[in-house]
C-alpha cells in the first residue's frame, strides 16, 4: 500500500479561500494584545501556541507577529521561565480550570522570579520560541531592525534556554526535562502513562473541571488524568515553583521538546550572528550540537526507529511510539541512519493514516490507540508542520510537499480543527483553532527557500 506521503492528493479548496478563512480565524481570536488558542476553550494565552501564531501572523503583520511573542514574554519569570499560560484579568475564573486562584503564581512563585503584575501558569511548553523569533525577523528584517526587535527578545529566550538547561537538567544527561504532562504539550499521551500511575490523583471534588463545558468528553483526558494533573500542580506550587526545592514525581524527557530546544539554540546562533554578537553565537551553535548529542544518546531507539521518552525516574525508555518521537526529523546534523530509520517509520504503518494526510500523535497499531482522544491518537496540525520542516531539512522535498498539501486541505475540510480523527478523518477539538489558522497560512505563503536556522 502507498503511503500517505505518496498517495495523490485531490483536489484541494482554492488558496486564496483558504488563506481568506485562515486568516479570518486568527484576527477573530487576537484578544488585543496577544492571541487566544480557541475562543472558547483556551481563552487565555498559551506559550507554544502563541509561538507557532506568530510564525503565521507574520503573514499578515510582522508587528502583531512581534507582539504575540512580546506580551508572552513580558509574563517570562525571572528565573528564565516562560509560562505556559499568562491570564487575561478580564477572563472571569470559571472560564478555564486551572485558573489563577489555583496556580497563585504572584505568591506562591515570588521567590521564584514570577511577575508581580501579572497571573501565570508555573509550568513550561516546548520552546519553540526561538524559532518563531526568527521566522519574525526573517519576514521583514528592516523592520525588525528598525524597531529593535531582536535586541529586545534575543536576551529573554537566551535566558528562557540557561533555564531549561540550568534547572531541568534533572536527569543530568544534558537535556531538559519535563515535570508535568502539560508541559510537553501532548497532555494525556500513553508515553506518560506509566510514570503516571506513580502520582497520587487529587480527589474528584477538589476541583471543577472547565474543559467539558465546550469540548466532548470522548475528546478529551479523562477524570483520572485530571486527578494527577491536579496533584502535579499543586504539590509544585507547595514548593514554590522552585525546582531545586521540589520532589518531582513526574519528570521525563521528551524527544519534541528537546527537538525545538535544539533548533532554537540555532534560531538564536542565527540570531546572534545577524546581531554581531559572533561570541554568542559560537556559544548557542555549540550547545545545539552538544544537545544532538545528548537526544541520539539518551532518546534514539534504533529497534524501535524512532526518538522515545525517557522516564527518569527508572533511566529507562518508555516503550511507547507517538509523533514526539518523529518530530526530532527537524534537527539538522542528525545522524544519516536516523534520518532514513524515522522516515521510513513516518512512512509505515504506524503512522500512515487511513483517513487523513496529517501524522497521528500515537501509533495507530499501538495497544493504547484512541481515534478521539486529545494525544493518544488524533492527529494534529503543529506536529505535522514540523515534521513537514523536518522533510524539508532532510532534503525530503517531494515528500514535504505531499504533507504541506495534505496539511492545506485538512485544515480547510476541518474548518482549522484543533485535530482530526486519523481513521476517519472528522474534525473533533475546538474548531476556528488559531495554530492550525496560522501554520495554514505560513504553508500558504513561506518562501519555501527560507533559510533554517
Ligand atoms: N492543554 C492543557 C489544557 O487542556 C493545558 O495547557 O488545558
Amino acid at each position: 500500500m502507498k503511503s500517505l506521503l505518496d498517495r495523490p492528493v485531490p483536489a484541494a479548496a482554492a488558496p486564496l479561500t483558504v488563506r481568506r478563512g485562515a486568516a479570518r480565524v486568527l484576527l477573530d481570536n487576537w484578544s488585543g494584545t496577544s492571541t487566544v488558542p480557541s475562543r472558547t476553550l483556551y481563552p487565555h494565552q498559551w506559550s507554544w501556541d502563541s509561538a507557532f501564531i506568530a510564525i503565521g501572523l507574520r503573514h499578515l503583520s510582522v508587528r502583531r507577529a512581534q507582539q504575540e511573542l512580546e506580551s508572552l514574554l513580558s509574563a517570562q519569570w525571572a528565573d528564565g521561565r516562560i509560562p505556559h499560560i499568562v491570564f487575561n484579568s478580564a477572563v472571569p475564573n470559571d472560564a478555564y480550570f486551572p485558573s489563577p486562584d489555583f496556580w497563585h503564581s504572584s505568591t506562591a512563585g515570588r521567590a521564584a522570579g514570577a511577575p508581580a503584575t501579572a497571573e501565570t501558569s508555573g509550568i513550561v511548553q516546548p520552546p519553540v520560541h526561538a524559532l518563531a523569533a526568527w521566522l519574525v525577523h526573517r519576514a521583514d528584517p528592516r523592520e525588525s531592525h528598525r524597531r529593535g526587535f531582536l535586541a529586545r527578545v534575543r536576551p529573554r529566550l537566551a535566558a528562557w534556554h540557561d533555564y531549561l538547561l540550568d534547572r531541568r537538567d534533572l536527569g543530568g544527561g544534558g537535556l531538559a526535562a519535563v515535570v508535568h504532562p502539560w508541559e510537553p504539550g501532548m497532555d494525556n499521551s500513553p508515553c506518560w502513562d506509566e510514570a503516571l500511575q506513580r502520582v497520587v490523583p487529587a480527589a474528584p471534588e477538589d476541583f471543577q473541571r472547565a474543559d467539558l463545558d465546550h469540548g466532548h468528553p470522548a475528546d478529551r483526558p479523562t477524570d483520572l488524568d485530571y486527578g494527577r494533573y491536579v496533584r502535579l500542580v499543586s504539590d509544585y506550587r507547595e514548593a514554590g515553583y522552585d525546582d531545586r526545592a521540589a520532589r518531582h514525581s513526574f519528570a521525563v524527557e521528551d524527544p519534541c521538546f528537546n527537538a525545538l530546544l535544539i533548533v532554537s539554540e540555532r534560531a538564536l546562533a542565527a540570531m546572534a550572528q545577524e546581531s554581531g554578537a559572533d561570541t554568542d553565537a559560537a556559544a548557542h551553535t555549540a550547545r545545539a550540537d552538544a544537545l544532538t548529542r545528548h537526544l541520539v544518546t539518551r532518546l534514539w531507539d534504533e529497534n524501535a526507529g524512532l526518538f522515545r521518552v525517557r522516564d527518569l525516574a527508572t533511566d529507562t525508555l518508555v516503550e511507547e511510539n507517538s509523533v514526539s518521537g518523529l518530530v526530532p526529523l527537524l534537527v539538522p546534523h542528525l545522524p544519516q541512519p536516523v534520518v532514513s530509520r524515522l522516515v521510513d517509520t513516518l512512512t509505515g504503518p504506524q503512522f500512515d493514516a487511513p483517513a487523513t494526510r496529517l501524522v497521528p500523535s500515537y501509533a495507530l497499531t499501538g495497544h493504547a490507540f484512541d481515534a478521539q482522544r486529545y494525544w493518544r491518537g488524533p492527529a494534529w496540525f503543529n506536529t505535522a508542520w514540523l515534521i513537514h520542516r523536518g522533510l524539508r531539512t532532510h532534503g525530503r522535498a517531494q515528500q514535504a510537499e505531499r504533507l504541506r498539501q495534505g496539511i492545506l486541505q485538512e485544515a480547510a475540510h476541518s474548518d482549522f480543527a484543533e485535530y482530526i480523527d486519523p481513521t476517519t478523518g472528522a474534525a473533533r477539538g475546538a474548531r476556528h483553532f488559531s495554530w492550525t489558522a496560522a501554520l495554514t497560512l505560513d504553508l500558504l505563503s513561506a518562501d519555501l527557500k527560507e533559510p533554517t536556522p
